[in-house]
């Protein structure tokens, strides 16, 4: 592996290849990849395949390269439930002082489990809320509801008066701001689902300010995800700003912006950046607007804080030739990792070890064992060549890794590792086939 991703303290990155007997960093020959200082091989051994392994000292420097770049700003990290909600996280961000932003009954339940407390810094996203989980949100005493629509505003209003308790709001406004991404997970444009059109919000401010338990609090917005450049950001900032400032003529309070997340990743070594600088630029794309403003900013990133903390490690089960084209058939699918099957993302592969004398490369296509050509981790891709029961490596997978895994074709989903420096911890159990049809009647 040759990226020369650093973290912001100039560290390498999570995933790196060591000489063992040396205990240091190396890039010839001969070497083991290793997450900080674990050997992938030996998790391997000790935990199976397929396995998902994170690096915790990487996601809290990422964590902290975004609370220095917004440093001199009162601000909130939010961090986005939805891209990896594996407990042990969570629990590792609340001890940063981190908020979450989260979209389900479900991710709302998983942050008060570690601790009720993390109410006080939770937003409440999405565009179809139920009654239930808005009566979950306003028990617990949540920061902010991100409210979608006028229908959703008073489904709300009903259950805070039926509870007494008073619900504070943002609206999610849609900025018809266009995000270079792909056409899924772009949401900043009319056309999508998300938000209120933000011609639309001062008459829906003024709707919500008239109405008891009910507090306006903020704005809020979300163009979508994996979105690299930073203009868009800024563009949508300046009118959220614009909104403000109309708001508070018109007699609010907005003491919140939320900027939802969306900041992308260099999943292709060719594009990597530096996390802290980039970061910085988001930054200054997103204060720039606000400056004079001074609300209290909420973010909510996801990938950008755990995509390149973790990696799915996969066994090659088989070699297999079909006429000229190469396969590696691996016991990792697209149950496990679905995004290269869902928006044909690419996910950089490399081999666990790599032996002394082989530099050799092959063009192959990289795929799962479930019954669908779309189930490929990569296609026509080179890689340097690797035998039956080798371990591959796909990387950048800590987001939208495990949340969006699925037991297809009756496969137990994988365990997942926590290595933080010298531990490392099981933080989910490898599934058993039986847990598969446990609930089944
Ligand atoms: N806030 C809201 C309201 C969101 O909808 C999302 C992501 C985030 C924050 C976090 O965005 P991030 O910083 O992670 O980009 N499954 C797709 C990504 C879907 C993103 C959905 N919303 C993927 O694997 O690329």
């Amino acid at each position: 592996m040759s990226r020369n991703v650093t973290l912001p303290d100039g560290r390498p990155p999570a995933f790196s290849y060591r000489d063992l007997r040396k205990g240091v960093l190396r890039r010839s020959a001969g070497r083991v990849l290793c997450c900080d200082a674990a050997p992938i091989h030996q998790l391997a051994e000790r935990f199976g395949t397929p396995l998902y392994v994170y690096s915790a000292s990487t996601i809290r420097a990422r964590m902290l390269a975004f609370r220095r770049a917004f440093e001199n700003t009162r601000h909130t990290v939010c961090y986005s439930v939805k891209a990896n909600s594996n407990l042990a996280i969570l629990r590792l961000l609340l001890r940063m002082d981190c908020g979450f932003d989260v979209v389900s009954g479900g991710e709302l339940a998983r942050v008060l489990s570690i601790d009720r407390r993390a109410a006080r810094k939770v937003v409440f996203s999405g565009v179809g809320k139920t009654r239930d989980e808005m009566e979950a949100g306003l028990r617990a005493g949540i920061l902010l509801f991100n409210v979608e629509s006028e229908s959703e505003l008073w489904a709300l209003a009903e259950c805070a008066a039926r509870m007494r308790k008073t619900a504070r709001i943002a609206f999610r406004v849609n900025p018809d701001v266009p995000a270079n991404t792909h056409p899924y997970i772009s949401t900043g444009l009319h056309k999508h689902k998300f938000g209120v059109p933000i011609g639309e919000a001062r008459a829906l401010y003024a709707k919500a300010s008239g109405t008891r338990h009910l507090k306006v609090a903020g704005v809020s917005v979300h163009i979508g995800s994996q979105i690299s450049d930073v203009e868009p950001f800024g563009a949508t900032m300046e009118r959220v700003a614009t909104l403000v400032h109309q708001l508070r003529d018109d007699g609010h309070e907005i003491d919140y912006v939320d900027a939802g997340g969306g900041l992308g990743i260099p999943y292709e070594q060719r594009d990597s950046v530096d996390f802290a600088d980039h970061v910085k630029k988001y930054s200054v794309a997103l204060l720039k607007p606000l400056r004079e403003l001074k609300v209290h900013l909420l973010l909510e990133p996801g990938r950008s804080i755990v995509g390149p903390a973790g990696a799915l490690i996969t066994t090659v089960l088989y070699r297999k030739t079909n006429n000229s084209k190469k396969f590696l058939i691996t016991d990792a699918a697209m149950n496990d990792l679905v995004r290269p099957s869902l928006y044909n993302a690419f996910h950089e592969i490399v081999p666990v070890a790599v032996r002394k004398g082989n530099q050799q490369n092959e063009t192959v296509d990289v795929v799962g064992p479930i019954c669908e050509t779309g189930d490929f981790f990569a296609r026509d891709r080179e890689l340097s060549i690797v035998e039956e029961g080798d371990l591959l490596a796909v990387l950048d997978a800590g987001a939208y890794g495990t949340t969006l895994s699925s037991n297809y074709n009756t496969r137990p989903r994988p365990a997942e590792v926590l290595v933080d420096r010298k531990s490392v911890k099981l933080i989910r159990r490898r599934e058993t086939t039986a847990d598969l049809f446990r609930s089944e009647i």
